[in-house]
């Protein structure tokens, strides 16, 4: 893929009109699917330290949360580093998610009992929390990807995680 210009992180907002796993469609166009897919072969191998990353600076934003992750509540937000399982299992579910985008029903019913477990946490991600680890997401796949991220790249992934971001809403509010 062309890898030459750079862009600034855009606003985004989690909004998505999701009505039922049978109606949903997956948001995103054969195009974005297939830059999400490319750019995530550039991720994979770095998955580890890109998801360390991700949640230093989601937790930089919300200091207050390191306390409601078993695996960070007794270090420093400095002291993140691969041996934390916590960054290794979003990372994996983002990689589930990028793995079912040919099949909006496998999709859909993965994220949203991902969203259901979350229910079960003391802390309860809210809207403004996904926003922050969206930003956070982003700027640390921007420092990765460097020349490769263009502002297409940008919107095929704001796109993925807002849909994930807002089936997991639908999930945790569920009750079943
Ligand atoms: C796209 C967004 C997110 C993804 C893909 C994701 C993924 C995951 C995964 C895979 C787990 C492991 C347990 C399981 O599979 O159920 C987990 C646990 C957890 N997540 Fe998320 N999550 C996301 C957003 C959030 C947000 C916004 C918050 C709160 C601010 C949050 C808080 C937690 C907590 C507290 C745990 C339990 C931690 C632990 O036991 O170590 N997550 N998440």
């Amino acid at each position: 893929m062309g890898c030459t210009n750079s862009h600034g992180i855009e606003k985004s907002v989690i909004e998505y009109p999701f009505a039922s796993i049978e109606k949903t469609v997956i948001p995103l166009t054969e195009d974005q699917i297939k830059i999400v897919r490319e750019t995530w072969d550039i991720i994979e191998p770095h998955k580890k330290e890109i998801g360390v990353n991700v949640y230093v600076r989601f937790l930089s934003m919300n200091p207050t949360l390191k306390a409601s992750f078993p695996d960070f509540k007794d270090i420093s937000v400095d002291e993140i580093n691969q041996r934390n399982s916590h960054p290794r299992r979003l990372m994996a579910a983002i990689e589930n998610s990028v793995n079912s985008l040919n099949d909006v029903e496998t999709f859909t019913e993965y994220v949203t009992e991902l969203g259901r477990r979350h229910s079960r946490y003391s802390l309860k991600p809210t809207k403004a929390y996904f926003r922050d680890l969206e930003k956070a997401f982003l700027r640390s796949l921007k420092d990765h990807l460097q020349s490769c991220w263009r502002v297409e790249v940008e919107e095929s992934w704001v796109r993925l995680f807002n849909f994930m971001a807002c089936i997991m809403l639908k999930g945790l509010s569920s009750k079943t």
